[in-house]
């Protein structure tokens, strides 16, 4: 098939484009590389994947790459995404994540392009009154990054009725890990994810790791998340756009590990794989950090036949510090 990667040049869009790559799709990125890495797309794909530098919402440039590249499909990576940042400077997440869909949509629509996989994300939840956490749970986000992605997985239901787009909202919980080889991987500033923190920090790069809240109703009272490999979430992308083959509609699917682990278990494991104690201290808890997220993945199960192949935390952290520490500084572009 003949793929567009929209923000294919961040962290979970490279090893998609490279499980694509290595499936023989072609691929096209189109990415404004606001917070991604042209280097990225080089080593994921190791040369085959075209990257257009743009915006996702360029309606213009959108529905020329759609019509001239022919392309079958879109992969829709692209948004800001920093819970915090979400909160302090709204319209950059309304105009960014919403506006620039509603332009990507159009373009599809115009070019007749019908099927769309769209990275969505735990944040749609909010608060867990039950988990794991199943995708008929209520609805109710938090930040307004949520309400970002909530709003897209709305609007892909209302283009499904005009226009006949079909499209797969996926859920991820918590990415983690980075592919084998230890050559393309998590680089983001600020970095504001577990893992890569508590690397990080291991490798001198960062003081140390702040523990926020240590009397959380959970077995050692720090909080509990469901960390998925990223190499998982891209074979769960290759899944989704088999379906949209064959299937008609609007649907969204949870991604998860099925397992939680705590924030001192990541700790501990990471300790263990760098054989190295990493300095943490303990802090307050953060407002809106609820005491445990983890997913109900049984959907993607049964409907994507998709199942984590790489869910041990000790895995998913070995192949981190793999890239972390074969590149301590990210990227060099
Ligand atoms: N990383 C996670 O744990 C996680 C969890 C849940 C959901 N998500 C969602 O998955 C997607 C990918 O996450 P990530 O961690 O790879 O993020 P990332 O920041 O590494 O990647 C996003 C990519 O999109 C590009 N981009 C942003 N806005 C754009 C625009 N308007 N036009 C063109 N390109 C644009 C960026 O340059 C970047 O390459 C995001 O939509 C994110 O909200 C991520």
């Amino acid at each position: 098939m003949r793929v567009l990667a929209v923000g294919g040049a961040g962290y979970v869009g490279s090893h998609v484009v490279r499980k694509l790559c290595d499936g023989h799709h072609h691929v096209v990125v189109l990415d404004n590389l606001s917070t991604g890495h042209a280097q990225a797309v080089r080593a994921a794909s190791r040369g085959a994947a075209e990257l257009i530098q743009g915006d996702a919402g360029d309606q213009t440039l959108v529905e020329d790459i759609l019509r001239s590249r022919k392309i079958d499909a879109v992969m829709h990576f692209a948004a800001a995404s920093l819970v915090g940042e979400s909160m302090q400077n709204p319209s950059k997440y309304w105009r960014n994540n919403v506006s620039c869909t509603v332009e990507l949509l159009d373009a599809m629509a115009r070019a007749g392009v019908d099927r769309i996989v769209f990275s969505s994300s735990a944040a749609v939840y909010g608060e867990p009154r039950q988990t794991p956490i199943p995708e008929d749970h209520l609805k109710s986000p938090t930040s307004t990054y949520g309400m970002t992605k909530l709003a897209i997985e709305h609007m892909l239901a209302g283009y499904h009725s005009a226009h006949g787009i079909k499209s797969i909202s996926l859920r991820y919980f918590n990415a983690a890990g980075a592919d084998a080889p230890g050559d393309i991987g998590e680089d983001h500033d600020p970095e504001t994810h577990l893992i890569p923190i508590v690397l990080k920090t291991a490798l001198g790069l960062r003081h140390r790791l702040s523990i926020f809240g240590t009397d959380y109703p959970t077995p050692d009272g720090t909080c509990v998340r469901d960390y998925v490999h990223v190499c998982d979430l891209a074979d769960a992308h290759l899944a989704a756009l088999e379906r949209l083959a064959g299937q008609d509609g609007a649907s969204a699917y949870n991604l998860g590990n099925g397992a939680g682990f705590s924030v001192r278990e990541v700790l501990r494991c990471a300790e263990k794989i760098v054989d190295r104690p990493i300095a943490a201290a303990e802090d307050q808890r953060r407002p809106g950090d609820p005491a445990v997220l983890v997913a109900s993945s049984k959907l993607a199960q049964r409907e994507l036949g998709w199942k984590p192949a790489q869910a041990s935390l000790e895995h998913i952290i070995a192949s981190a510090w793999a890239w972390h520490s074969a590149a301590p500084d990210g990227y060099s572009e």
